[in-house]
């Protein structure tokens, strides 16, 4: 199996090209070619669409891993056309290649495609209807590759964090050493995912290629076990930071609403995703978040 991988500098990218190397020959790629660490793999710039084709043709993978994106949810409400274009046409063109190649497309989208006003965990086929500019493209690009015809897996993760590359996580421990107290959002609720776990259940999903048809195909949701808010998931990264010795001390911690931090976008009060399709249909599930910390955690404490 040959496997094109997109984004091997963001921090989904980086972990699938360790978790995916055993099963094929792997082709890395990033925008400019240069590959985190060094060495360089395959430019691949995914806002300019017209250049894709070009890119598979010279690789002709059997399997394309897509988790690169335009990420900023905020930013992306002032550029909603860079957005548009690396969330939802460059899948659209990837999809399309894949479908007159039988290769299978891996892809990554959000739980920002919901609006979040439930208070039940939201279905693969539950109406979606996003709240900003990064998941309307996110959708957009969903529905491409779903209207393309090919072979695909489309796996919606959410607030995804690793011990590297910026992410929440990163955030709080850098704030925790400049601040002896912080406010963080507590009406927001969601479920950590780790992009190592990410990676992981894409490595078992990639294993079997023969059995990925049918229902085996398609949308799954796959986070975590469990829910927390953003101010639940600060207090448990101070907590093990603290245990593990990377901080010497918790700061203060104050829970605030999402009514006083306003920020461009609108976020889903309640985007917390059910994993049971993932479940019944692979076998494959997730722990909760808080084993996924721990790792993280482990992780940073042999940096
Ligand atoms: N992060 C989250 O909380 C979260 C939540 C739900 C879903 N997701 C989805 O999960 C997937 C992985 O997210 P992540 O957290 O790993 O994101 P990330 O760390 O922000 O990485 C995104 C990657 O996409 C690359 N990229 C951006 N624009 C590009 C372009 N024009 N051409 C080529 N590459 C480009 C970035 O490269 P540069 O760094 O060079 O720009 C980076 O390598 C994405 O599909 C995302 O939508 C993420």
């Amino acid at each position: 199996m040959r496997i094109l991988l997109t984004g091997v500098d963001g921090q989904l990218g980086f972990e699938l090209q360790r978790a995916l190397a055993p099963l094929g020959e792997l082709v890395p790629s990033t925008l400019t070619g240069r590959l985190p660490g060094g060495g360089s793999g395959r430019p691949l710039d995914l806002s300019q669409p017209d250049s894709i084709d070009a890119v598979l043709d010279a690789v002709q993978p059997s399997v394309v891993v897509n988790p690169a994106a335009y990420t900023a949810v905020d930013r992306a409400e002032s550029e909603p056309e860079l957005a548009r274009r690396v969330n939802a046409e460059a899948p659209q063109r990837i999809a399309n290649w894949c479908a007159r190649h039988d290769a299978l497309l891996v892809h990554y989208s959000t739980d920002y495609v919901f609006d979040g006003r439930t208070t039940t965990p939201w279905r693969e086929d539950d109406p979606p209807a996003p709240l900003g500019v990064y998941g309307a493209t996110k959708l957009a690009g969903e529905d491409a590759i779903r209207a393309s015809g090919c072979r695909h897996l489309i796996l919606r993760t959410a607030w995804v964090y690793s011990a590297r590359f910026a992410n929440f996580l990163k955030t709080m421990l850098r704030l925790a050493g400049e601040r002896g107290e912080l406010a963080v959002v507590a009406d927001q609720i969601g479920a950590p995912t780790t992009a190592r776990g990410l990676a992981e259940v894409t490595a078992l999903l990639l294993a079997r290629p023969e059995r990925l048809e049918g229902e085996r195909l398609g949308t799954f949701h796959c986070v975590h076990a469990g829910q927390t808010s953003w101010h639940g998931f600060a207090e448990a990264i101070f907590t093990r930071a603290v245990d593990a010795g990377l901080l010497p001390r918790a700061p203060g911690l104050r829970a605030i609403a999402t009514s006083e931090y306003p920020t461009p976008a609108r976020r889903p009060a309640y985007s917390v995703l059910d994993t049971q399709r993932l479940r019944r249909v692979h076998g494959i599930a997730l722990p909760d978040w808080r084993c996924g910390l721990d790792t993280v955690i482990g992780e940073l404490v042999t940096f």
